[in-house]
């Protein structure tokens, strides 16, 4: 079973998709965190941002693994051709550098590849932008999740403070979010916007404790019918 879980940045996607497998017994993929290994591949390699071929040799040609720590159901730790990136892709360089990579054609047809790839090989809560309406758009519980601006920029404030990586500048944190948004939502590629089947929830003002268990609820309702 897939259950996809797009939505824009800060809205609580990966804290939520992670507690979500957990409590289900699931994996979990963010593909987020993909795109942005790309970005940081490219940095290394001095490939233009708007090199096409450039990128989409990296989306091809580098393996990227996620690794759970010793203890923990859930892979956290990042890695892209052997070397792990799991906090120098959450810089405020890296969000910056990871809007162009995502809206390369090139490179989002070898993600989506390895994403479906990943999928099919078992129980999966995968987040991003895209998957209930182009990574998996038969996937049986498909959540498109949102909060207001200035809801996502506190907490992304508070998970950079907490990861100690990132902006922590609040002002700045929602003026790269915002740019964000509407880049992913207009960008011609596969832009961000809720599958016609999703349900969608606004996690503004939610405790993210009731979201969790309302999409654990769908999804054992689903795997009931089965
Ligand atoms: O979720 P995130 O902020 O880590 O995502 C990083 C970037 O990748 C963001 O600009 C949107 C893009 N992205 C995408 O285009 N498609 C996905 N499935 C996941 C992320």
């Amino acid at each position: 079973m897939i259950i996809a879980i797009d939505g824009p940045s800060g809205a609580g996607k990966s804290t939520i998709a992670k507690a979500v497998a957990k409590k289900l017994g699931f994996s979990c993929l963010d593909t987020g965190a993909m795109y942005r290994a790309v970005a940081w591949q490219a940095l290394q390699n001095h490939v233009a941002l708007d090199d096409a071929e450039g990128l989409g040799n990296i989306a091809r040609t580098y393996e990227i693994d996620f690794e759970a720590a010793p203890g923990d159901p859930i892979p956290r730790r990042v890695f892209i051709g052997g070397v792990e990136v799991t906090d120098a892709i959450r810089t405020l360089e890296m969000d910056k550098a990871v809007s162009p990579v995502s809206a390369t054609v090139s490179v989002r047809e070898a993600l989506v590849e390895q994403q479906r790839r990943i999928g099919n090989a078992g129980n999966y809560v995968i987040e991003g932008r895209d998957i209930g309406t182009v990574v998996f758009p038969d996937a049986e519980l498909k959540i498109f999740m949102t909060a207001s601006d200035e809801e996502r920029a506190h907490r992304r404030v508070r998970q950079n403070v907490d990861r100690g990586v990132g902006s922590m500048d609040y002002d700045e944190v929602l003026a790269d979010l915002q740019r964000r948004d509407d880049y992913d939502s207009n960008r011609a590629a596969s832009p961000l916007r809720p599958a016609e089947d999703a349900v969608m929830f606004d996690t503004t003002g939610l405790y993210i404790e009731e979201v969790i268990v309302r999409i654990c609820d769908m999804a054992n309702e689903i795997l009931k019918r089965r």
